[in-house]
């Protein structure tokens, strides 16, 4: 019996693994692995990269932030994410002061159901206005929710005492705490200081938000989980000094992890010095750090101080983000990477920094083991049939012209990337979205 679709004499690479051979799907699951399967339907993957789908556990789709919404909507974010070889995301929900946990988590999860074209998770963030519901957490956990988003910034902050208590109740649903650190005392100081100095061009957004102060509070929380007893997850690390707290603690034995973006990979705080607002665009937070520290984080990356890479995609048109260009503190804060992240930290693959194994370890594998998706980011038997058939030779120019992102630009125009996914596979259907 022929199996529903064989991808024939690809070379298979997981996490632990690189073999050329067959793979075969049955339905929505990986049914077989190795030489000569016979498929309904075939795909000659002969000279690419048969990877699993990838895992981007860090996106705001439809996203209300301020007097915005990002732009991508579950439709064009995770159609563009697929298109990229993404094939599962993790967004976030946020319960209104009065509404109920459940109620907020279901109702984003009707949401993202109704347009998504992959498979998502939701996290549940915590707010200041929640903590007086962290009872509700059961529920929630109850409903499937794994991961919980606490902010140490922006009107979601929650101070050391709120992080202290939401991590006593997560740590009772076996969750994980997904973190957002910042010192947001210092940032609002900052802020306060440089605008009340005529400092209001972005180029200040990056000085009012130092790299020690983000040190700082990740060192802080991993010391409040730590006294609790629960494992935390570092949201978009964009400096060594946060790696070096990371990875002292993890040295210690401490269960933390971390996770940098493309953006602070590829892109530079030379970018807020743009003039008009090319130099709003690049504006997100943590901000964009001086050029050495690019390399620091693929250091990072190649020697697991690091152990993911996500997107934190957040992207605004260029007209939400002029709405800034005379006060850095009021930009919408976030930048579009959803499509392009596999292929660009497969320039690590191409550059020699990474071997293939790690590139998709950082992801696909990592990001789907932490955060509960046990039948996804791997290629084996039994496993969803969520695949990335990848042509290592294809060289994409990247361009918002030819992305299907909508912010309508990329902080990437113009990127040479070397390789690029040819067909997306999720749980056993091929996907035909250009
Ligand atoms: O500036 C950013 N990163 N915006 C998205 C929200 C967040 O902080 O992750
Ligand atoms: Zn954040
Ligand atoms: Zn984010």
């Amino acid at each position: 019996m022929p199996f529903d679709l064989v991808i024939k004499n690809g070379t298979i690479v997981t996490a632990v693994s690189t073999i050329q051979t067959d793979v075969a799907i049955q339905g929505d699951k990986i049914a077989a692995i190795g030489n000569s399967l016979q498929g309904t339907n075939e795909i000659d993957a002969y000279g690419k990269l048969v990877i699993p789908g990838g895992v981007d556990i860090h996106v705001h789709l439809e996203m209300p932030i301020g007097k915005f919404t990002s732009t991508d909507d579950f439709y064009s974010g995770t159609r563009a994410a697929a298109l990229g070889g993404t094939t599962t995301i993790i967004d976030f929900v946020e319960a209104k002061p009065e509404q109920p946990l459940l109620e907020a988590y279901l109702e984003r999860q009707t949401l993202a159901k109704s347009k998504s074209v992959i498979d998502f998770g939701l996290h549940m963030t915590i707010t200041p206005t929640d903590i007086p519901k962290l009872e509700q957490l059961p529920e929630v956990a109850e409903a499937g929710c794994k991961t919980y988003k606490l902010y140490m910034a922006y009107g979601h902050r929650l101070t050391d005492d709120a992080l202290y208590k939401a991590f006593q109740a997560i740590k009772k649903v076996n969750g994980l705490p997904v973190i957002h650190a910042e010192n947001w005392d210092i940032i609002c100081a900052l802020i306060e200081e440089n605008v009340a100095n005529g400092r209001v061009s972005p180029h200040w957004h990056s000085r009012s938000r130092p790299e020690e102060f983000e040190a700082e509070s990740v060192h802080r929380v991993i010391k409040i989980a730590e006294r609790v007893g629960l494992p935390i997850h570092i949201f978009h690390v964009s400096c060594d000094a946060v790696v070096q707290e990371i990875q002292a603690a993890r040295a210690k034995g401490i269960p933390v992890t971390g996770e940098t973006c493309p953006q602070y990979l590829f892109l530079s705080q030379e970018l807020y010095d743009r003039p008009g607002v090319d130099g709003t665009l690049p504006v997100c937070s943590p901000p964009l750090r001086p050029k050495p520290e690019n390399d620091k984080l693929w250091h990072a990356l190649a020697n697991n101080d690091l152990q993911i890479v996500s997107t934190d995609h957040c992207p605004f048109t260029k007209e939400e983000k002029a709405t800034g260009l005379n006060d850095f503190s009021q930009i919408p804060g976030g930048v579009p990477s959803i499509e392009m992240r596999f292929a660009s930290v497969y320039q690590g693959v191409v550059n020699g920094r990474l071997s293939l194994n790690q590139w998709v370890n950082l992801c696909a594998t990592a990001p789907a083991k932490l955060t509960g998706f046990h039948n996804k980011g791997h290629i084996g038997v039994g496993y969803d049939a969520d695949i990335v058939v990848f042509d290592p030779n294809l060289e994409k120019t990247i361009s918002s012209q030819t992305l299907h992102e909508t912010a309508g630009w990329t902080p990437y125009e113009g990127l040479l990337l070397k390789g690029w996914p040819k067909t997306t596979i999720v749980r056993g259907k091929i996907l035909n979205l250009e």
